[in-house]
């Protein structure tokens, strides 16, 4: 048992490394990109990195979930795991959602709920919808989520999620999941489609942007889920804080790693 001291020192600790971390706080990249004066090369770009960093991101899912400590964590992983993979989140009974399990678009599917018992769709992984955004932008299946269409800093952050997220050591696997889910709640993906939609009606009308909503839609809810996600951590079994906040630290400059990747590559000219 923790005190409520211990949790608020210890809250005040990782809060420190994660709101702090360049990456949360001055993103160049998607603050740039937010202004809606990305090019098409510089969203061809963006689309290629982001679908290999999305894809290869299904890898660390896995392994965190092989790797989790006990079996809520484990199930945990499990509903985003397959829910990347297409299995769509089955709204509680009191939804009014309840209709869109028939959809596999994410402009029509649940942000929330749980696989089990859902529905799989191979149009509903989040890859396909990826490819589908893509279309218009003229890039196809070929084209998206290999490991050979990454740059040195996409995969870079790609082996750090393995190494750091889908950690066998539960403290650094959580303190990686605490950074991550901070990052992704900290505003990246309102940035992206702020800037996807001047793009949209710029030149490109037939883009879709619904992957990103729905992505931004989550991560609105999990930020909700903070403090409890803390308290679990502290909880496990032979937890050690400085492997917490070291895993949160070294994961967030893996993120850190692939967004300077992509300015460097719009600074240079590498996405025309
Ligand atoms: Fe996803």
């Amino acid at each position: 048992m923790t005190t409520t001291e211990e949790f608020h020192g210890f809250r005040a600790r990782a809060d420190a490394v994660v709101y702090h971390h360049p990456v949360v706080v001055d993103n160049a990249y998607t603050k740039w990109f937010s202004k809606g004066e990305a090019s098409a090369a510089d969203v061809r770009h963006l689309t290629v990195q982001f679908s290999v960093f999305s894809h290869l991101f299904v890898e660390a899912q896995l392994r965190k979930v092989i790797n989790a400590a006990d079996l809520e964590t484990y199930r945990a992983g499990k509903e985003i795991l397959m829910n990347e993979l297409g299995v769509i989140f089955k709204p509680g009974a009191d939804s009014r959602r309840g209709a869109a399990e028939e959809g596999v678009d994410p402009e029509l599917v649940s942000t929330e709920g749980t696989v089990d018992g859902s529905r799989f769709r191979f149009a509903a992984a989040h890859f396909e919808w990826l490819v589908r955004f893509a279309a218009p932008l003229g890039l196809g299946f070929e084209d998206l989520g290999k490991r050979y269409h990454g740059t040195s800093s996409t995969l870079f952050f790609c082996d750090e999620l393995l190494r750091i997220y889908g950690s066998d050591d539960p403290s650094t696997a959580e303190g990686a999941s605490y950074a991550v889910e901070h990052w992704a709640a900290a505003g990246f993906w309102k940035e992206l489609i702020a800037g996807l939609t001047a793009f949209q009606s710029r030149e490109c009308p037939s883009l879709s942007l619904a992957f990103w909503t729905w992505h931004d839609k989550v991560e609105d809810q999990h930020a909700a889920h903070t403090a409890d996600e803390l308290d679990e951590a502290m909880s496990l079994p032979g937890f050690d804080e400085g492997k917490f906040l070291a895993g949160a630290a070294e994961m967030l400059d893996g993120v850190k790693a692939f967004w300077d990747g992509l300015w460097h590559d719009h600074l240079e000219g590498v996405s025309k």
